[in-house]
């Protein structure tokens, strides 16, 4: 009898530092493709956003572990294809980009139970591909045999300019001095780590999207994945 073997669907991995236009980009190819994406910083906020609720200390990784262990956080599309976060059931995604846990999910992410744990969960949510999954750390480690991998990066004043318009449209309003500062704060700690620190897969392509439309990058990265499907 012959066996149908079905192949996996693509899996792409886009990295780079805060504000980089990661989220936006890869949210707009995923839709393009048909394909799912998978935000995975947005796991961290979810657990920062429950650390934050329960006083849990965020210096203390086997505390947050623990929580961890306790915590459902689930990455779904509605139907008009937007992106929505659920933690323990609960739609969270625009709380998760409140200025507290901006300034608070690096020191999350940094310890290596927590990572661990994260890491194993978008390894099973990639198993079966067609997915387009962005973070710090996706083409490095968590999905090194990715079919493409993307590294997006922009100056500092360019990512810290975004971030305060994605902030003025939830109703914060942030000195562009004050995020500038954050975003290197978060690099830092970002690339910095001892466990998967930030880099740049020595086969990712590499987009600075400085003086970019975001339709101009997500046209490049489309039309990577096109040649790539076509091989
Ligand atoms: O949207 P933005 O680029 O500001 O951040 P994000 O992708 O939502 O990620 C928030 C934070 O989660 C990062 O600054 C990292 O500290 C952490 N993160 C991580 O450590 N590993 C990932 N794969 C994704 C996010």
């Amino acid at each position: 009898m012959t066996q149908m073997v079905r192949p996996r669907g693509l899996v792409i991995a886009v990295d780079g530092p805060a504000g980089a236009g990661k989220s936006t980009a890869a949210q707009a190819m995923a839709a393009m493709l048909g394909l799912l994406y998978l935000d995975t910083g947005a796991m961290y906020r979810a657990l920062a956003l429950k650390a934050l609720r329960r006083d849990v200390d965020v210096c203390d990784g086997a505390a947050l572990a623990a929580l961890l262990a306790d915590t459902a956080i689930v990455l779904q599309r509605t139907d008009d294809g937007r992106s929505q976060v659920l933690l323990d059931g609960d739609e969270v995604s625009a709380q998760l980009r409140s200025p507290e846990i901006n300034a608070t999910v690096a020191e999350v992410a940094r310890h290596r139970a927590v990572r661990e744990e994260m890491v194993r969960r978008q390894r099973t949510l990639a198993v079966a591909g067609g997915v387009v999954m962005d973070g710090r750390d996706i083409g490095t480690h968590v999905l090194p045999d990715a079919d493409l991998k993307f590294y997006l990066t922009a100056s500092l004043d360019a990512r810290a300019r975004r971030r305060q318009a994605d902030l003025a449209q939830l109703g914060y309003t942030v000195r562009f001095e004050q995020l500038r500062e954050e975003i290197l704060q978060r690099d830092f700690v970002d690339a910095g780590r001892p466990h998967h620190p930030l880099q740049q897969a020595a086969d990712a392509i590499v987009i600075d999207t400085t003086s970019q439309e975001v339709s101009r990058v997500v046209e490049q990265m489309v039309a990577r994945c096109r040649q790539r499907l076509a091989r």
